[in-house]
């Protein structure tokens, strides 16, 4: 890790300072005192005060391969010194490749790739998209879901605290998210479960939209909901019901998706369904701006507007993006997700047996969320205590992020190519933040 001259007091306040003043207050940052990054390298990030963390969270989940790994380092210095930008008028290698890549590790006939900047664009072409091909305007999301930060975005999310407006766009509507934590019933099976959902998705397409939806969109595991799994058969269902109903399946794999949730490369595929249209962003590039939606060639086609990208397809994004794709591949990252996942969660369950405020341990892969509850019974989320124990994980030298309605949700998810031994101190860490918050 390089050494950073930042690390005075007055440098350090000066810095905060200058946030206050100059940036959007709504900025929301972590932490009472927030947290100032200098350097990082792999799982290891160091702040203005030289102290070291293990990065759990990895910049919400997006330093795929670890922070400043060599291999993407060299291929956007080598590619920024050759050509650095030429907006998406012009045909490149780079961004060819990369789309051709994508065609080849998504699933089903998911083939033609449109690139863009952050997951929110990457949703709004989604959705353009599914709306020109159907020639529909209606859309079905989740309740907990998260679509980013336009407008379009804002109402397809469907977490109050995410939402500074009322709805202004018309034609949304929202069904229950599969959430079995928190089902309405006690449920006998996660057959029972999905049939209820089900028959939620029918009824509100039938009663609040036309009867003739362009598409439901849904991420595969809710991402800032608090890493919500939906019960097996779920999306198999699901994609079942909006095709009879003539709507397109988008799938939001901005979180779940490069090996995240194991054994695969996207998390749709535990559940073998073929989406119409996916999206994704974070992990592919490694912190470096790219998002990207990819569609069968039958739907890509119906977009017939013109339309560009000044900067989706940016040649150094698309060269941190197949470096970041080359390495996931040779690290073998699904297969790492997997057994460290399982670690990280055998371990997690163990502090349960311990916490009784500890509700729940889920997830897939390295997308992991721990549940916080008052008690076990009422299982009424326990925000309070998850900040408190964001804050105490911090001061136990472990970054991990919060998410879920109520913030109750302790989210990790960690470069990819984390070791056993990094999962184990990872681990300590957390029990000792656990001790800290406990009555
Ligand atoms: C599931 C999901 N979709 C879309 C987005 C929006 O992505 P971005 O912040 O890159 O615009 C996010 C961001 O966290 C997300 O988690």
């Amino acid at each position: 890790m390089t050494e950073v001259e930042i690390a005075t007091g007055t440098a350090r306040d000066d810095i905060k300072q200058l946030q206050r003043d100059y940036l959007f207050p709504c900025l929301s940052t972590y932490y009472a005192d927030p947290l100032i990054p200098v350097a990082a390298d792999g799982v290891r990030l160091r702040d203005a005060d030289r102290r070291e963390y293990l990065d759990l969270f990895a910049g919400i989940l997006t330093t795929s391969v670890g922070h400043c790994h060599p291999d993407v380092t060299e291929a956007v210095r080598a590619q920024a010194s050759e050509l650095g930008h030429t907006s998406s008028l012009y045909v490149t290698e780079p961004q060819a490749r990369v789309a051709e890549r994508l065609a080849e590790i998504t699933p089903g006939d998911l083939r033609q790739t449109y690139f863009t900047n952050s997951g929110t664009e990457a949703i709004e072409t989604a959705i353009t998209l599914a709306c020109c091909h159907t020639g529909r305007s209606e859309i079905v999301s989740l309740r907990h879901g998260y679509s980013g930060r336009s407008a379009l975005a804002q109402d397809l999310t469907a977490l109050s605290s995410w939402r500074p407006l009322g709805r202004r766009i018309a034609g949304i509507t929202q069904v229950s998210a599969p959430y079995p934590y928190r089902a309405p019933f006690d449920y006998g099976s996660e057959e029972e479960l999905v049939d209820f959902y089900m028959s939620e998705l029918e009824d509100v397409i039938s009663t609040t939209t036309t009867g003739k939806p362009a598409a439901f969109i849904a991420e595969t595991i809710l991402g800032v909901g608090g890493y919500i799994v939906p019960p097996r058969g779920y999306f198999q269902r699901a994609a079942e019901m909006i095709r009879s109903f003539g709507g397109l399946l988008i799938i939001d794999e901005v979180q779940a998706g490069f090996g995240r949730t194991g054994d695969h490369w996207f998390g749709i595929e535990h559940w073998d369904v073929e989406p119409d249209i996916m999206v994704m962003a974070k992990g592919v590039a490694n912190g470096y701006p790219v998002a990207a939606t990819i569609a069968t060639p039958d739907v890509a086609a119906s977009w017939t507007a013109k339309t560009i990208s000044t900067f989706g397809g940016n040649p150094v994004c698309m060269a941190a993006a197949s470096a970041t794709l080359d390495v996931l591949a040779r690290e073998e990252a699904p297969a790492n997700a997997t057994a460290r996942g399982a670690q990280f969660m055998e371990g997690l369950r163990q502090l349960q047996d311990r916490h009784e405020w500890i509700g729940e341990v889920r997830g897939l892969g390295l997308m992991i969320g721990v549940e916080i509850v008052e008690d076990p019974k009422s299982k009424r989320p326990d925000g309070a205590r998850a900040a408190a124990l964001l804050g105490a994980a911090r001061e136990e030298g472990a970054l991990v992020g919060l998410g879920g309605l109520h913030g109750q949700v302790l989210r990790i998810g960690p470069s990819l190519l984390i070791t056993e031994a990094e999962v184990a101190e990872g681990l300590e860490r957390l029990a000792r933040a656990c001790a800290q918050v406990s009555d």
